[in-house]
């Protein structure tokens, strides 16, 4: 195989996203919000930099950490050294290279590539018969990527969508959604977007906190007068602490969050100052998770919530001139479904929309005739109806396109991609003779990762593949079915629980354990740490003590065992 030339100036420019996750993980919010927003900026200097010959890539590598040593095998261990990582990284900044824009997926000899997919959605007439209940009726085509779906790198045809949507009869009537006793608190909502959520939560009965650094007040008076409760909180997002207090001291409690607050600050990547990038992270990175932080106590003691996110698709595609609010809105996706992942046991859904419409902000960039067409009202049904809980499992975690009637979802779509022998090391070109397969997404191999443990599957079953026993067995490029069919049963398996069973004494013992640490002097009842255990006696200070009989971990001051029901000896 011909080598490949060493890098020149001319590939200087190539620049790489450090790492992404595909993949929201429990417990690493930060690390998602910030990974996810590499994919924003990078996608949106891919755009920019196309014509100066400046590629931009992400790649999200996986390989051995600190943490990964204490779990992993050392064979997997080595396998997942940098070294596999690499050559994909020294392929993309080659000048041979055109692929820019792109996500990689690389570990453990296995090289995949991603794209989003956004499908083909439900489309609704665009006037007053577009509520939250008709857009129920027709859900099950929101997600529904069987026909019709697009690989797409920027912002669907509102235009065409809102003529085809206008061309279809008025909605069927559907239940209204009842909001009665719950709060909805909407930042941004004084003009725009926000304002419109707000007055359709307020329609259907909630009690409504109007946030706006501006003036929360003319929408808090507009729903008062249509007969609505609400009450405005003039503060910055950013310090979600105030907004929350304000939800908390009028209302007693927040059941709904619309984080929709948001600004622009556009300028070329090449003009952008720092002041720049930061105000945009901060409104709407930022505040996002303040009011989120500031609100998840709640939640998390009412078991029930529901967040709804704002992106944009210049978030997910990238867009010219936007870096900052492309980092920012993508940093936002990624925040959401980490917090999806960890609010689903307390019933707290976490959902992400990309809206589409005409307000103060697109009018900066759309023609006024467009602003008056794509109206806030052909948006606010989704929002509505993602503060319910009438969406249909799965519930949360999910990133919706919308607007001019038309509500798709979008989701991230993996090549089967290629598996390196392991048994031998990884060269640039041995990945560019692969390039095809991997970036293949026809070859009927492509999925679709959707938890943390599809992030890494393919890159685990790849440790079986070894140059010797592959070509006996199969070609090194196909997954290891067995394995992949091993982590799938195990996905589906459940556990039975385990049977115990318990006497009289074990009830005492129970009791006694809980009496005692419900009383403010511990010193009187003991678990005898493991530590003692191989000196079978405790250090001299306890020594005084007696040991109960019966199980030998526990201990019993002696001033205590005057009352104590148990029988000491
Ligand atoms: N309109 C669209 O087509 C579109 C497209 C993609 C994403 N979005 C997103 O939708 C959200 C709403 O946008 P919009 O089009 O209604 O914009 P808008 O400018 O009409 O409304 C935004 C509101 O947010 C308020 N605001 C700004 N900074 C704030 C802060 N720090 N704290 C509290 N309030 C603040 C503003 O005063 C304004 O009332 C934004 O997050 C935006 O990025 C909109």
């Amino acid at each position: 195989m011909e080598a490949l030339d060493k890098p020149t100036t001319r590939v200087s420019g190539r620049l790489y996203g450090c790492q992404i996750r595909t993949l929201a993980q429990d417990g690493v919010l930060t690390s998602t919000a910030a990974k996810l927003a590499q994919v924003g900026f990078t996608e949106t200097l891919a755009k920019e930099g196309v014509k100066y010959n400046i590629i931009c890539n992400v790649i999200a590598p996986i390989a051995a950490s600190r943490m990964t040593a204490t779990v992993m095998p050392p064979e997997v261990l080595d396998a997942l050294k940098p070294e596999w990582v690499v050559p994909l990284v020294a392929v993309l900044v080659h000048k041979s290279n055109q692929e820019t824009g792109s996500i990689f997926e690389v570990g453990g000899g296995h090289v995949a590539k991603l794209r989003w997919e956004r499908s083909k959605g439900a489309l609704l007439r665009a006037d007053d018969s577009f509520t939250p209940g008709a857009l129920l009726k027709k859900w099950d085509s929101v997600g529904d990527f069987s026909a019709g779906a697009e690989y797409p790198t920027g912002v669907a045809n509102f235009m065409e969508l809102l003529e085809d949507a206008q061309k279809l009869p008025p909605n069927p009537p559907a239940e209204n959604l009842d909001f009665k006793g719950k709060v909805a608190l909407i930042t941004g909502a004084g003009a725009g977007l926000g304002r419109i959520y707000a007055l359709q939560f307020a329609k259907y009965g909630a009690k409504i906190v109007v946030n706006d650094l501006m003036d929360p007040e003319t929408t808090v008076q507009e729903i008062q007068k249509l007969g609505g409760q609400a009450t405005g909180v003039k503060a910055s997002a950013e310090d979600g602490d105030a907004v929350v207090k304000a939800a908390i001291d009028a209302y007693g409690r927040i059941d709904i969050i619309v984080n929709n607050a948001g600004i622009l600050r556009d300028k070329a990547f090449g003009n952008m100052e720092d002041k720049m990038f930061k105000q945009v992270l901060d409104v709407h990175l930022r505040g996002t998770y303040k009011v989120t932080k500031a609100a998840w106590p709640y939640m998390l003691k009412q078991k029930f919530g529901r967040i709804i996110n704002t992106t944009s698709t210049s978030g997910i595609y990238g867009n010219f001139g936007q870096a900052n609010y492309a980092a920012a809105k993508c940093g936002i996706l990624g925040f959401s479904r980490a917090l999806a992942r960890e609010g689903k046991k307390y019933n707290i859904y976490v959902n992400t929309i990309a809206p589409n419409a005409g307000t103060n902000m697109t009018r900066t960039i759309m023609p006024e005739e467009m602003v008056q067409a794509f109206k806030p009202d052909y948006v606010a049904p989704l929002v509505t109806l993602l503060g319910s809980d009438k969406v249909p499992e799965p519930a949360t975690g999910r990133l919706f396109e919308v607007g001019s009637g038309w509500v798709g979802e979008t989701r991230w779509q993996r090549t089967g991609g290629v598996g390196f022998p392991i048994d031998k090391p990884l060269t640039p070109e041995e990945v560019l003779s692969k390039w095809e397969t991997i970036l293949n997404f026809d070859d009927g191999r492509a999925d679709h990762p959707d938890d943390p443990s599809a992030g890494t599957e393919k890159i685990m079953a790849n440790m079986e593949n070894r140059s010797s026993a592959a070509k006996k067995e199969k070609k090194s490029s196909e997954p290891n079915q067995e394995i992949l069919a091993n982590i799938d049963a195990a996905k589906k398996s459940k556990a039975e629980g385990t049977d115990f069973s318990y006497d009289e004494r074990d009830v005492i013992l129970y009791s006694e354990l809980k009496l005692r640490a419900s009383l403010q002097d511990r010193t009187n009842f003991h678990f005898r740490p493991r530590r003692w255990r191989k000196a079978n006696r405790p250090p001299s200070c306890f020594r005084e003590r007696r040991q109960l009989p019966g199980p030998s971990d526990l201990w019993c001051h002696p001033n205590f065992q005057r009352s104590c029901p148990l029988q000491h000896g």
